[in-house]
């Protein structure tokens, strides 16, 4: 089974792929890494962010093991993705990876922007995370100032909607919901109302029985 989990920054699919991941026993993929990982290796190599071959080289380069999430987590890291993954020759060179990953005997799950509409259009399940960009910019910034970094939230909202809207108006493979994804809401869910809802939508779309506990 593949389960295709899109939607903008801070929507919870992240928490939500990972989650239902563990509980239907699939391998995970957080594609945004890949992105993050591309930006890193080009800032690295002190090359220009705008810099199409760089990135290009850079993407071709990854290996899925390569990467210290920790390191690409932060807003920075996150804004450069979004800019390094607006290049359609950089998506282009990641698009085989992604595939073999959904393609595994067992199955996976894989968040991102594009895996609906774009890597796995056959996933058996798509769903479409979203929430409103002030209910998303309130989780960042407590996220990050529980992991001890000074926030400000005017400035995260701004990050947010500046984010959101790069990635919707790129030509190649924009942010949006494919036509038959189920779109969660998760503004006014936690976090644990957001996970029962993904799993109820896995298992109405599969027939799948639940986990066993
Ligand atoms: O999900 P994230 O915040 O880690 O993603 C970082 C950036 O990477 C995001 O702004 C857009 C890009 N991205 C993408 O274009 N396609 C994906 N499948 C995943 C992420």
């Amino acid at each position: 089974m593949i389960v295709a989990i899109d939607g903008p920054a801070a929507s919870g699919k992240g928490t939500i792929a990972r989650s239902l991941a563990a509980k239907l026993g699939l391998p995970h993929l957080d594609t945004g890494l890949l992105y993050r990982a591309t930006a890193r290796a080009v800032m690295d190599q002190g090359h220009s962010l705008a810099d199409v071959e760089a990135a290009v080289a850079a993407a071709r380069g990854l290996a899925l093991t390569d990467f210290d999430e920790t390191a690409l987590r932060g807003c920075e890291m996150g804004e450069a993705a979004s800019i390094v993954a607006a290049m359609p020759d950089v998506r282009a060179a990641l698009v085989e990876m992604q595939r073999r990953f959904a393609h595994r005997a067992c199955g996976a799950v894989l968040d991102g922007r594009d895996i609906g509409t774009v890597i796995c259009p056959e996933a058996d399940v798509k769903i479409f995370v979203t929430a409103s960009p002030e209910a998303r910019a309130t989780r960042r910034a407590l996220e990050w100032s529980q992991n001890g970094d000074k926030v400000d939230y005017a400035t995260v909202l701004t990050d947010i909607l500046q984010r959101d809207e790069r990635d919707r108006s790129r030509t190649s493979a924009p942010l949006k919901a494919a036509d038959d994804a189920v779109v969660l809401d998760t503004t006014k869910l936690d976090v644990a109302a957001a996970i029962a809802a993904a799993l109820e939508i896995v298992l109405a779309r599969t027939g799948a029985k639940g986990p066993a506990s």
